[in-house]
């Protein structure tokens, strides 16, 4: 493992960074990459809609996650012809041991406001670490146009990372927000370590 380096640190947070020998892996198998990757991109749509449904009264989540869900959906349909144009298969979606892990770290039951938070960060972790996966495929493939293909999509990942943590301010002290996010990233740190260096969790 590398030691963290610091736009890690800085710009995503991130305990841990994604093992290098992850982008060899991921160019091994493009067709798993982008299949996961789609698949990825409709759950993060998918997610923002059940998000509106649920705080349909806290307008800022409604307002902020509306554009949103079209965006992911867009990341989607850009996979998708990413894989035809390149005659591979979409298939059926994998189980996700990733974001598995880190649901079970959600405050479930009690108060409003810690599962709010922990929805919203829980959104903001995956989005962090999708972005950090991105940053490594437009830096280590060999593909120059794949290189650019993944840097649109870290620079959009980065936008939302954010988005998903202001949400959490708007309604929340800002201490309780980051006393949080810094036992997520401990949690995340400790998920990661024990899931198998896998080529296809992208998103
Ligand atoms: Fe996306
Ligand atoms: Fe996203």
């Amino acid at each position: 493992m590398e030691p963290y380096s610091d736009d890690t640190r800085a710009i995503l947070g991130l305990e841990l960074p994604t093992d290098p020998r992850w982008v060899n892996l991921a160019a091994l198998s493009l067709e798993d990459v982008l299949a996961d990757h789609a698949w990825c991109e409709q759950k993060a749509a998918i997610t923002c809609i059940s998000l509106i449904q649920r705080y349909f009264d806290r307008e800022a989540v409604v307002t902020a996650l509306s554009p949103i869900v079209t965006e992911e959906w867009g990341h989607f349909r850009l996979v998708l012809a990413e894989l035809k144009k390149r005659g591979l298969r979409l298939g059926k979606p994998r189980k996700d041991l990733y974001v598995n892990a880190l649901l079970d770290f959600v405050t479930k039951g009690g108060p409003e406001d810690p599962r709010f938070l922990d929805g919203m960060l829980l959104m903001a972790l995956i989005e962090a670490r999708s972005c950090e996966r991105f940053k490594r495929l437009s830096e280590g493939l060999e593909d120059a146009y794949l290189r650019k293909f993944y840097r649109r999509f870290m620079e959009s990942e980065a936008g939302h990372y954010t988005l998903f943590i202001e949400l959490a301010e708007t309604y929340l002290p800002k201490e309780m927000v980051r006393a949080r996010w810094l036992e997520w990233l401990e949690y995340e740190a400790k998920v990661l370590r024990t899931l198998p260096v896998r080529g296809d969790r992208i998103h």
